[in-house]
């Protein structure tokens, strides 16, 4: 059980939490929402023990063995696999215990004490999970939207966004009770999205997870926390039920001050009337005390709306921007080039909003940066429209900022490199109309909470004035309220708008048409967002099956072309894939035997007892069935 009595918690000189009180019991699977700023990542640092409370207590279990993602990227030649493994804890404790209990045998051969820890570490081994934990670190890397052939590249290797994926894996691979996430759709795409929630679904322990996402929450959540005005309020329910309760709430807290209100205006006015005569003094003196004995409502205070909106443009070129016969893709340092997109045709025209669409890796950033002279065309043209002003946000955007330097340095240097001189009152007038008020404006960016440094970013890109946006995963980080003022600048903007995101939502406010980009190509994708979430389906449905049929035992009646040299790492994949086949037909047996069995069964006992078996042969096969999926697709991009 968690609990915090009474805690105040503060970050320089802002109190985040005043004196509150929630208790959160085991299991439970809470999100903890509030506005940008509200402390929502310094409550995570309380709980993880980063930051103590300032006042009252703080408690959780002490045996209580906590995940997190951590948030620096990863920087290792590891390859994939391992890196993630090293998140089970438990394991890489056994592990190395192992070892020492090793060296100590070979150090001393007759060391019985060194022999007995070393049959203790084989048997916590497998209790750890040692036989399939290489299987069980890779789901998580393919559930997160690698592909089979990047199991064992290194990290390094990897985008930052990719690296973070994986930090992300090696958190859910940690056996843990409690688990803190913070934000962890921002780097993902629908698809690993998806997959997060049916994970999440199952963990046993309880977990905490930070989220801006709403329908994320209502997949995963049944507590909701929410912190506001340095208050922490617990509603039981998802995002939604959190909603309508505080809805209702606010609505009833709202009549309760007006009634309130109107009760002090009458005692008032009592006590105003008859404090002169002296007759009534007594009367008088105890409405005073009435009033102040009353506790008070507080009023609702409206949430501060915040909206913004794009400068016009100085021109629209049209078109804003030619491709003909683009290659997209990365040139190594060693000169090697790796195409992604190719035979690339297309044109941008003034005005357009430009949604553009595909499943993980398939290069939508690609097009993007190139565009956006992140990196090099690797072949064909690119034409500019004359006066072409692009405004690029990109999650790595973040990493601009200068940790050191404060919101009104940042325009400062901004406004020198783009234009005419600006008076330092204007430019935090303009700060201000961002939610940038006057003791923000000068805090150093690095404490500044991840939606608060995404909405510095957006400011300096509406200052530039352009009139191509090209925008990468904008609303990570941004709060409901800043999604939905974002939202509405983008449709009032009159020049062009490219757009990748995963909130659908965003994308049907401000797309009209829509680009594909997949199987090494960018084509115009004729349908909406539905029609898009049903391709991703047969898209799926279709790279399954083609697993599938790659694994296929030969049955053609003439003998079989001479069998390729299987390559060193196909052979084990193949004897894997081999022992689930016969796993798995062995369960099945089983399973059908005891079916039948039930069908006759009269005895109680025996129906629960046969029926929890049947159940359990039901789980294990299809998580073989999950496995066996897996393996086939390895092979497959390895053949
Ligand atoms: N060292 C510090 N000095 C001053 N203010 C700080 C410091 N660290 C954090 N803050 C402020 O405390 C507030 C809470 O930050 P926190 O990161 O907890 O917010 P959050 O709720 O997680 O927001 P977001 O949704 O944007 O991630 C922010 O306004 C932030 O600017
Ligand atoms: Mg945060």
């Amino acid at each position: 059980m968690i609990q915090l009595r009474d805690v105040i918690l503060r970050r320089g000189a802002k109190v985040l939490l005043d004196k509150v009180s929630v208790t959160l019991n085991p299991g439970e699977k809470v999100g903890l929402v509030g506005r940008n700023g509200a402390g929502k990542s310094t409550l995570f640092a309380l709980f993880n023990g980063t930051l103590h409370e300032d006042g009252g207590d703080f408690s959780m279990p002490a045996h209580w063995q906590m995940a997190q993602v951590a948030q620096h990227m990863p920087e290792t030649e590891e390859p994939a696999t391992d890196f993630v493994l090293a998140g089970d804890t438990r394991l890489m404790a056994v592990r190395a215990r192992l070892a020492q209990a090793e060296a100590a045998l070979e150090a001393a051969p007759d060391d019985v004490d060194a022999g007995m820890a070393i049959a203790q570490a084989h048997a916590d081994l497998h209790d750890a999970g040692e036989h399939d934990a290489v299987p069980r670190a890779q789901a998580l890397i393919l559930g997160l939207g690698f592909g089979t052939e990047e199991l064992e590249r290194p990290v390094n290797s990897f985008s930052g966004g990719w690296r973070m994926r994986l930090q992300l894996a090696r958190a859910l691979m940690c056996p843990s009770d409690l688990l803190l996430l913070d934000e962890p759709t921002n780097h993902l795409d629908l698809d690993a999205l998806v997959w997060l929630e049916a994970w999440l679904k199952r963990y046993a322990g309880t977990l905490i997870v930070i989220s801006h996402d709403r329908e994320f929450l209502d997949a995963v959540t049944d507590v909701t926390l929410h912190i506001e005005n340095q208050r922490l309020t617990r509603y039981g329910g998802n995002y939604s039920a959190f909603e309508s309760m505080r809805v209702l709430q606010l609505e009833q807290q709202q009549s309760a001050f007006s009634r309130q209100q109107e009760k002090i205006a009458h005692l008032q006015k009592f006590i105003d009337r008859f404090k002169a005569k002296a007759s009534k003094a007594k009367q008088a003196q105890s409405r005073v005390k009435a009033l102040e004995r009353m506790e008070k409502v507080a009023p609702v205070l409206a949430e501060a709306e915040f909206t913004f909106e794009f400068k016009e443009p100085a021109n629209l070129p049209n078109p804003m921007l030619a491709i003909s016969e683009g290659e997209f893709g990365y040139r190594a340092d060693s000169g090697d080039t790796r195409t992604i997109l190719r035979g690339v045709s297309r044109s941008v025209l003034a005005g357009q909003r430009i949604g553009i669409l595909g499943a993980n890796g398939q290069g939508k950033s690609t097009l993007v940066k190139t565009i956006a002279h992140d990196i090099p065309v690797l072949g064909g043209t690119l034409t500019e429209g004359k006066g072409l002003n692009i405004g690029y946000f990109a999650q790595q955007e973040l990493d601009v900022l200068h940790t050191d330097s404060n919101p009104l340095e940042h325009m400062i240097r901004l406004a020198r490199d783009v234009g005419p001189q600006a008076r330092e009152q204007e430019l935090r007038n303009f700060l201000g109309t961002f939610n940038f008020s006057g003791d923000m404006v000068n805090q150093a960016v690095g404490t500044m909470s991840g939606g608060e440094k995404a909405r510095l970013v957006l400011a300096m890109m509406v200052w530039q004035r352009p009139n191509l946006l090209l925008l990468d995963e904008p609303t990570n980080h941004l709060d409901l309220a800043t999604r939905e003022a974002l939202s509405m600048a983008l449709n009032e903007f009159e020049g062009t708008v490219m757009l990748v995101s995963h909130d659908r939502a965003l994308l049907r406010a401000v797309c009209d048409e829509f680009w594909l980009v997949g199987r090494g190509e960018v084509r115009p994708f004729d349908g909406d967002l539905d029609d898009y979430q049903q391709y991703l389906l047969d898209e799926s449905r279709r790279l399954r099956e083609l697993a599938r049929a790659a694994a296929a035992p030969v049955r053609a009646p003439a003998p079989p072309p001479p069998a390729p040299v299987a390559s060193p790492k196909l052979r084990p994949l193949q004897r894997d894939l081999e022992k689930i086949e016969q796993r798995m037909a062995a369960l099945q047996t089983e399973k059908d035997s005891l079916e039948a069995q039930l069908a006759a069964e009269t005895d109680a006992t025996r129906i629960a007892q046969t029926g929890q078996r049947v159940a359990d042969l039901g789980l294990q096969l299809a998580d073989l069935e999950e496995r066996w999926l897996d393996i086939s697709s390895q092979i497959e991009a390895l053949a």
